[in-house]
């Protein structure tokens, strides 16, 4: 690893050591080490399919077999977490991070054994039908979907059946936000982790915890407008850099560090 990133791990470390209240924000690019693609940037979805078209509410209202078609070809429901959710779940288990917020609706921190994870884009682990509000399975969905495209409810024959999922064009699930917001507001250091940062109200998470004194580590592929704000910045894959974010934390504390103080 390049000397100017491991002084930044070091920095990292010693943040999350040192304040003890942290939070995790994640965004999709903690999960492509574990083959679910991401949206912007480098060979991002969005460079591809044209967002309005397969994750907006009004298309999808207009042409649900659009979306349960692009779902068909790109859901991956047998991915498995990957190094950098384990991080996060260790750092959990020291005591160094409150909870973590993300913007994935793929499950894989809950899957890595995470304890409190509040999902601002909902889950794509389940479907609610917008005519009756029954609420079914994510898989029992996509087995009548590969039958018949686009599913039909089957409590009551509708043709808008939905994943639990925020759509462009849809609210975020008040609760959620509002929890996000208060552990922002409460957060000494917030660990960013594979997000562009550039979709609202959840990009407003870091930049709230930013304005309530919080120190930002930012860990993303790519420069993202935040980077100025950040206290660390380092520029590389999740899965390989959290882990050496552990393992310096390991060296200093030792490996049975936890959380109570
Ligand atoms: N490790 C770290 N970062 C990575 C990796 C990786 N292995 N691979 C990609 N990235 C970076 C990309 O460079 C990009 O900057 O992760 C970032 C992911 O950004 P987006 O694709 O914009 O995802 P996200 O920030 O989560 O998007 C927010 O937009 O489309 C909506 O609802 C969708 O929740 C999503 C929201
Ligand atoms: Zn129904």
């Amino acid at each position: 690893m390049r000397t100017a990133a491991k002084d930044q791990l070091l920095m990292a470390a010693s943040l999350l050591e040192r304040t003890r209240v942290g939070l995790a924000f994640t965004g999709a690019g903690v999960s492509v080490e574990s083959g679910i693609p991401h949206f912007r940037g480098n060979g991002g979805l969005w460079t591809k399919f044209d967002p309005y078209k397969v994750a907006h509410i009004e298309t999808f209202r207009k042409n649900p077999a659009e979306y349960w078609t692009y779902s068909l070809n790109h859901r991956r429901s047998d991915a498995e977490p990957n190094p950098a959710h384990r991080a996060l779940v260790e750092l959990e288990r020291r005591g160094l991070l409150r909870a973590v917020v993300t913007q994935n609706t793929d499950g894989l921190h809950q899957k890595a054994g995470s304890g409190r994870v509040i999902e601002l884009h909902g889950s794509s682990h389940s479907v609610v039908c917008l005519d009756c509000e029954a609420k079914f399975p994510r898989d029992e969905i996509d087995r009548l979907n590969r039958q018949h495209c686009p599913p039909s409810c089957p409590a009551c024959g509708g043709r808008f059946l939905k994943p639990t999922v925020v759509l462009f064009g849809e609210a975020l699930p008040e609760a959620q936000l509002r929890s996000a917001q208060s552990l922002a507001m409460a957060a000494g250091v917030v660990l960013v982790v594979g997000s562009s940062l550039q979709v609202y109200p959840a990009a407003g998470i870091p930049r709230l915890a930013r304005e309530h004194g919080a120190d930002i580590i930012i860990v993303n592929a790519e420069p993202t407008p935040f980077d100025e704000m950040a206290a660390v910045v380092i520029h590389g894959k999740a899965g390989e850099v959290l882990p050496e974010i552990v393992s310096r934390i390991e060296a200093d504390y030792g490996a049975s560090a936890t959380g109570n103080v």
